[in-house]
């Protein structure tokens, strides 16, 4: 797919339009219109396409070291052809360079009924996010929210073989620590799955 990804501007028509083209996911009007209103100031990362914008992520930074997905959306003809992949690998070399460590999505949970967000939640896992938990203290209890997260770690490669600060690092998490994350890796393996399993 002959896309290119772009960041520094602001896209809230094309933005606009990406929502307008997707209403089993964004069927509510009043958030349609509060995220073509966050797209004027958000920092934004699109893929345009022959003069069309095709895809569009808006970013939260909520600490130094930790952001927020506040918004996906690719055209719907294009989907499952690596552009939403490719949007957020971009937002995470950005987000790495800056020192963010961690970046969360909030999801409609898998409590809820919906085909469409089933997908949005494959999306997420096979880039690497970790479904962390799900509330119904924030969208309400007819709406289930999934928060996901995604560590986002350097992976220099002399880092990933010196063992010496490896080790280092295991005795500063301790159990809490889990293996690096590799997009298109099932993620979650950590000493948590196999004490759940
Ligand atoms: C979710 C969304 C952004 C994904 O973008 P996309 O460009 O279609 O996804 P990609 O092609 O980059 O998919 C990457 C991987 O995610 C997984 N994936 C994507 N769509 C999937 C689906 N429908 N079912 C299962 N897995 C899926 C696959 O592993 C895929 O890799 P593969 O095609 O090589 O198997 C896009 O489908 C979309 O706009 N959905 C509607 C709005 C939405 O859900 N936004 C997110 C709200 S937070």
């Amino acid at each position: 797919m002959n896309v290119t990804i772009v960041s520094g501007e602001q896209w809230p028509d094309a933005t606009a339009r990406l929502l307008r083209d997707l209403p089993e996911w964004f069927g509510i009007e009043q958030s349609v219109l509060n995220y073509i209103d966050a797209a004027r100031t958000l920092p934004s990362t699109a893929a345009p396409r022959n003069d069309e914008v095709v895809g569009v992520c808006l970013l939260r930074r909520h600490t130094p070291v930790a952001a927020e997905i506040e918004l996906l959306a690719v055209r719907r003809a294009l989907h499952r052809q690596g552009i939403g992949r490719r949007l957020v690998r971009a937002v995470e070399e950005h987000l790495r360079d800056s020192g963010v460590q961690l970046l969360q999505v909030k999801t409609f949970g898998p409590s809820g009924a919906s085909e469409e967000y089933a997908r949005t939640r494959a999306f997420y896992r096979s880039i690497g996010f970790i479904p962390l938990e799900e509330r119904t203290d924030i969208w309400g209890p007819e709406n289930p929210c999934l928060i996901s997260v995604k560590p986002l770690r350097r992976s220099e490669p002399a880092e990933r073989h010196n063992c010496r600060s490896k080790l280092a690092e295991q005795r500063v998490l301790g159990e809490y620590a889990l293996p690096p994350v590799h997009e298109d890796e099932a993620p979650i393996r950590s000493r948590w799955a196999t004490m759940r399993a």
